[in-house]
């Protein structure tokens, strides 16, 4: 299976670094191709946590190489200060870690940009790492590439564009802005440190399809944060569905061969926006509570609720997914009975598919199946077949629903525990 897909199929936080991180074990190259430094993606061994933002899951394998895709949109600063980290924790990156040509750079006017949106009225609770401006200069063809920091004349002049558009669109409300030199040079010194990793990445990837290796391609956010499938506004500003994974790296759709998509074993969600199966009493406080339920990037409490089969569905089909990864089984182990949302109420109408119109989700009210608890700490589980019958019928029902298989589920936030499903 050469080329596979790691994708998020709710919101975001579904554990995809850990995923990754296993599976990076036997992979020979791991590429992002889309997001940034909005992603916080944890892996846990050897009694250390390290939260990667824009670097590949990957990299934590000596032997792997990693790309950043030209999907991603790179801030200059949060990589430098990744590979510092990654740095001082003992791991090397030179020579293994490219960013591709093509990937739009994140300045400091879009965190600038990011941050007065979110104080306004239509603020969504984004990361304000300035995500949804860099793509919308990429769209809008004034964005600024990692290619551009080796032709120092024309990043002067593109950046100096964007801040006289910047300053005539905030001229009016009073927005205290920096002069151009106070941005201009200490970012022009920080992306300077990117040029020795600028390479033609979708060529690399392509010659590494050739050449038989085994390639992983992770995805940031999730599906439902998606801009043209998710919830939207309250959505991120690029594909995160398994779509992207194509775009944002330059590999053609025949190349890929496996699409995981992960799911938790219930839901959680970051930032407004709908959430029908969202627990906001106590038994909400619990799952956050034992499954530590704070944002990797910002440390915001997600909201927590039940799985929600009908958005599972959907994801499922929007990425092609072949299989799925259920993490976090272990944080509803303590719980009495386990709901599972199979459709909604809408306008006293049942709806068993993810409706069309957000108002009709945001009024949805969950159907649920209820499922006996198995009440017994999952610690110590190495097989499948070991967890409780209540667990298995839990992960049945939800087999049975989505119609693909669950190929693995994780009890625990280490590397070591991934329970394979045959
Ligand atoms: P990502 O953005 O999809 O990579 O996920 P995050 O890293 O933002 O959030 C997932 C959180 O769940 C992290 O704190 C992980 O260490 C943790 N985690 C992953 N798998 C499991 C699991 O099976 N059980 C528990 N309890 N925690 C897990
Ligand atoms: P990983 O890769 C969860 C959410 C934000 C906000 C919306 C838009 O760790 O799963 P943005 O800063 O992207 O413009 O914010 O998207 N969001 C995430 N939620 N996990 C993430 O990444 C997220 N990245 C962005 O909370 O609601
Ligand atoms: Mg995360």
């Amino acid at each position: 299976m050469p080329v596979t897909i790691v994708v998020g199929g709710q919101w975001g936080d579904e554990g995809k670094g850990k995923i990754v991180d296993i599976l990076s074990e036997n992979s020979d190259v791991i590429a992002r191709y889309q997001g940034g430094a909005n992603a916080g993606h944890t892996i846990i061994f050897g009694g250390n946590e390290y939260i990667l933002h824009l670097i590949p899951s990957g990299i934590l394998r000596e032997k792997t190489v990693c790309y950043i895709g030209n999907g991603v949109v790179v801030d200059p600063n949060a990589f430098i200060s990744e590979v510092d980290f990654l740095k001082s924790e003992g791991i090397t990156v030179d020579g293994r870690l490219f960013i591709s040509h093509n990937a739009h750079l994140v300045t400091p006017l879009h965190l600038l940009i990011d941050k007065a949106a979110e104080d306004g009225l239509g603020a969504i609770g984004t990361t304000l790492r300035g995500i949804g401006p860099a793509y919308t200069d990429k769209i809008s063809r004034v964005g600024i590439r990692a290619g551009d920091i080796l032709k120092p004349v024309a990043f002067r002049k593109k950046l100096s564009r964007n801040y006289d558009a910047f300053i005539a669109g905030n001229s009016e409300a009073g927005v205290a802005v920096p002069t151009f030199e106070a941005i201009y040079e200490p970012y022009y010194e920080a992306a300077g440190k990117l040029e020795n990793y600028i390479s033609d990445v979708t060529a690399l990837l392509n010659s590494d399809i050739k050449n038989g290796k085994n390639i992983l391609l992770e995805g940031a956010q999730g599906t439902f944060l998606d801009v043209d499938h998710g919830t939207y506004p309250f959505v991120t500003s690029s594909n995160s569905s398994a779509g992207g994974a194509c775009s944002g790296t330059g590999i053609g759709p025949t190349k890929i061969d496996r699409v995981i998509t992960v799911f938790k074993a219930y839901t959680t969600r970051v930032g407004l926006g709908p959430f029908p199966t969202e627990l906001t009493g106590t038994i909400g406080e619990l799952i956050r509570e034992i499954g530590y339920e704070f944002g990797a990037t910002t440390g915001r409490e997600r909201r927590c609720g039940w799985f929600d089969v009908p958005l599972a569905k959907r994801s499922v089909a929007v990425n092609g997914a072949s299989e799925i990864a259920l993490t976090k089984l272990d944080v509803l182990s303590d719980l009495e009975k386990i709901d599972l949302c199979t459709g909604y109420s809408i306008n006293g109408d049942r709806l068993d598919h993810f409706p069309l119109d957000i108002e009709e989700f945001e009024s949805a009210k969950p159907i649920y199946k209820s499922f006996e608890g198995w009440n017994v700490k999952l610690g110590g589980i190495s097989e499948y077949s070991d967890l409780p019958e209540q667990a298995k019928s839990y992960i049945s029902a939800i087999e049975e629903y989505l119609e693909i298989p669950i190929s693995m589920v994780s009890i625990n936030p280490d590397r070591e525990s991934l329970l394979i499903k045959k």
